[in-house]
């Protein structure tokens, strides 16, 4: 499988850490920068929106009927635009459209049917795949397992996602992490130039450790920090190891590596115990938080541009199951 564009999209409000402060719920945007490395994130929301939902002048149910929350198509759509000013897509040849959010706008219809139809894309097998944080690499594998197949030619994955509405704002813990980010991939079993090939994706899970981290219907995002912490520094470093050691590479061949943007602290501490230079190093945590599945995809997109002919990507995720998995990816 080969990925021969992408697209990112970001909304333009911005949530600093000062923002924070002036939540009054005890946050402090020197501990924020300290322990997290985040020091802004976009979100679909405003920051008058933000502090209302704070205050309980409001709700997101309020907000959603109001039509104030940009939804998953809209959000799709942004990025595909700057898909599609990277390359021609022709959007008749597209049969296979994976979506994936762990924050639908609504229960059913899978996302990925109504981004479908939004872009015109009628004659298409359309589902979801959700594996909350590893979505994207989760998405990979499964396009690229049908494309092996010989199922699916030509395909499009998306992805959005919008925890900035649902945390709870009284929370310092929890709601000072999250930015909202929509990426999309447009894949092909065709090598085009300047194509990003899929060389592997590994993907694997610990069920037993589903309860760390939760999103409960109507409720806010809870997790067990600390125990994910290390199971996120831990196996981002395993992901990115098996999947270079499985195909007779080790780090050093790695010219770019890219993991979850949970926590900037967290990557350099990954990063540093693989041995990977920190000029090699793509992120966006520090100015867009923790977007969830499309943190780590919208990396990918932002420096489209960067990646020369044989340089190899590494992508480690990790994320809510528990999961994690990893891409390997060399530019055409
Ligand atoms: C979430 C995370 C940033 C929290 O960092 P931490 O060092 O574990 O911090 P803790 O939650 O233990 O909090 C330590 C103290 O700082 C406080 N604190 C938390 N947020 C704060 C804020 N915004 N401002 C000031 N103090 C804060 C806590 O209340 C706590 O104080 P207390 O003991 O008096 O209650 C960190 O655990 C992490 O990144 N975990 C991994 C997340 C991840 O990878 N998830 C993957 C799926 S999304």
């Amino acid at each position: 499988m080969y990925i021969y564009s992408m697209g990112h999209y970001f909304p333009e409000n911005i949530l600093d850490n000062d923002f924070f402060d002036k939540l009054d719920i005890g946050s402090a945007a020197d501990w924020i920068k300290d322990r997290v490395g985040i020091e802004s994130r976009r979100s679909v929301l405003t920051q008058d929106q933000v502090m209302d939902l704070r205050h309980g002048r409001t709700n997101r149910q309020t907000l959603k009927e109001a039509g104030a929350i940009e939804s998953i198509a809209q959000m799709g759509e942004k990025a595909w635009k700057v898909a599609t000013s990277r390359a021609h897509i022709v959007v008749e040849d597209i049969d296979t459209v994976i979506g994936g959010t762990s924050v639908p706008d609504d229960d059913i219809p899978a996302s990925s049917c109504v981004i479908a139809s939004h872009l015109g894309m009628e004659r298409v097998r359309g589902f979801d795949v959700n594996s909350a944080c590893s979505t994207f690499v989760v998405q990979c594998h499964v396009m690229r397992g049908l494309m092996m197949s010989g199922l699916t030619k030509e395909g499009a994955i998306f992805g959005a996602e919008r925890y900035t509405t649902r945390v709870d704002y009284s929370d310092r813990r929890n709601s000072i992490l999250f930015g909202d980010s929509a990426i999309t991939a447009a894949v092909s079993c065709t090598n085009r130039p300047g194509s990003l090939k899929v060389i592997d994706s590994l993907v694997e899970s610990a069920p037993s450790g589903w309860e760390h981290i939760h999103l409960p219907d109507g409720k806010f995002f809870q997790q067990n920090g600390a125990a994910v912490q290390k199971f996120a520094v831990t196996k981002t470093i395993a992901a990115a190891q098996d999947i270079l050691a499985r195909n007779s590479l080790s780090t050093k061949d790695a010219h770019w590596f890219i993991g979850h943007q949970a926590n900037y602290r967290m990557l350099t501490s990954a990063i540093e115990k693989m041995g990977v230079n920190p000029d090699h190093h793509l992120y966006n945590v520090v100015d867009r938080g923790n977007q969830g599945a499309t943190g780590a995809p919208s990396v990918l997109s932002q420096n489209w541009d960067r990646y020369k002919s044989g340089d190899y990507i590494v992508i480690a995720v990790v994320g809510a199951g528990l999961t994690w998995g990893s891409l390997l990816l060399q530019k055409q």
